[in-house]
């Protein structure tokens, strides 16, 4: 195996965006020679906020066949629940983990308050993705801001569980991601484009060509029309300035565009641009199911054989 090992996991919870593709699998699928690189679809934490089976099943289909088709085919992918270490680690963590610790997770705290019914699931999620890291030994886990307290819990977790039943875990390095692009919401662009945002102001990466144009259109900008309205100011003008930075992310160019029309045309046509040959790809992919099917099947093998080893080496020294 690679020196280094890279793992990323993206919850099936709605359907993958621009954002997605710009800022994580464009970079995941850039960087994949560099580090053997593990690339999953966490199912199990999609399962802490309600929904029907077949939107998850749905959910998890589409985003398989869209992780190969953004061209991480030198990857291993992998569905969390076809890697049966992860839950059973995830329990054993629990058993050293504090329900104090729990429940001073800034993420718990902001989701739960939006919820009448809060599943225990959702408490419990960071030691999953504790779990999700250690059965795979990275030495080093890049991560943005809003996850960063739940690696610190990983790293917490693992020192403790060392030190009471002996060194089973790598305790990983937080480490800040190379920056990728940074999408806003088109109708809200203070807000990041999300997964789980509202349809207009979310470019699907299904989208096609006329719906990418009219969301595009109605995207939010501002009342400046003078010679310099079209610029970068992410204080002063921020849908203009994300729609300057997608331009930019997907190749396109800003020079000589004077007007919001200009720039929402160049918009337009840089990103159609670049979601065509990945939804080219995956239609061919969509045709032909027992082949994605055969990548996740053997992505699932190549995660039990590095994740078991240490699940074993956990439940030996805990005295089970
Ligand atoms: P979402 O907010 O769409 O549900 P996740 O939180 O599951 O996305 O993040 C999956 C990956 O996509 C992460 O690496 C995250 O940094 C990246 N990502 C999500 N939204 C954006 C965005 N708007 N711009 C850039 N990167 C994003
Ligand atoms: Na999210």
């Amino acid at each position: 195996p690679a020196a280094t090992r890279r793992l990323s996991l993206i919850t099936p919870s709605g359907r993958l965006t621009l954002g997605n593709l710009l800022g994580a699998l464009g970079p995941m699928a850039a960087g994949q020679d560099d580090a053997e690189c593990f690339y999953g679809i966490s199912d199990l934490h999609a399962l802490t906020t309600p929904r029907s089976p077949a939107e998850l099943r749905a959910a998890v289909t589409e985003q398989a066949t869209l992780l190969l088709a953004a061209g991480l085919d030198r990857s291993t992918l992998f569905v969390q629940s076809d890697v049966p270490a992860h839950a059973a680690l995830s329990y054993l963590l629990e058993c050293v983990a504090t329900t104090g610790e729990l429940g001073r997770m800034i993420q718990f705290k902001e989701k739960s308050r939006r919820q009448g019914s809060v599943r225990a699931s959702l408490f419990t999620y960071p030691v999953l993705m504790a779990a999700d890291i250690l059965l795979y030994r990275p030495q080093e886990v890049p991560v943005g801001d809003d996850q960063r307290q739940h690696v610190e819990l990983t790293r917490d977790l693992a020192l403790r569980f060392n030190a009471a039943y002996g060194e089973v875990f790598t305790v990983p390095e937080i480490t800040v991601p190379p920056v990728g692009a940074r999408v806003m919401d088109l109708a809200d662009p203070t807000r990041k484009m999300s997964k789980s945002g509202a349809d207009a102001g979310v470019i699907g990466l299904l989208d096609p060509p006329d719906v990418v144009r009219r969301k595009v259109a109605r995207a939010v900008t501002d009342g400046d029309s003078g010679p310099d309205a079209v610029r970068a100011d992410r204080a002063g003008k921020p849908g203009v300035t994300n729609l300057l930075e997608i331009l930019e992310a997907c190749d396109g160019s800003a020079d000589g565009l004077a007007s919001y029309g200009g720039l929402k045309a160049a918009v337009t046509d840089a990103v159609v641009a670049t979601l065509e040959p990945l939804q080219r790809r995956c239609a061919d992919l969509a045709a032909d199911p027992g082949h994605v099917a055969e990548v996740y099947r053997r992505g699932a093998a190549r995660c039990r054989e590095v994740t078991e080893p240490v699940l074993d080496a956990a439940r030996a020294a805990i005295g089970l």
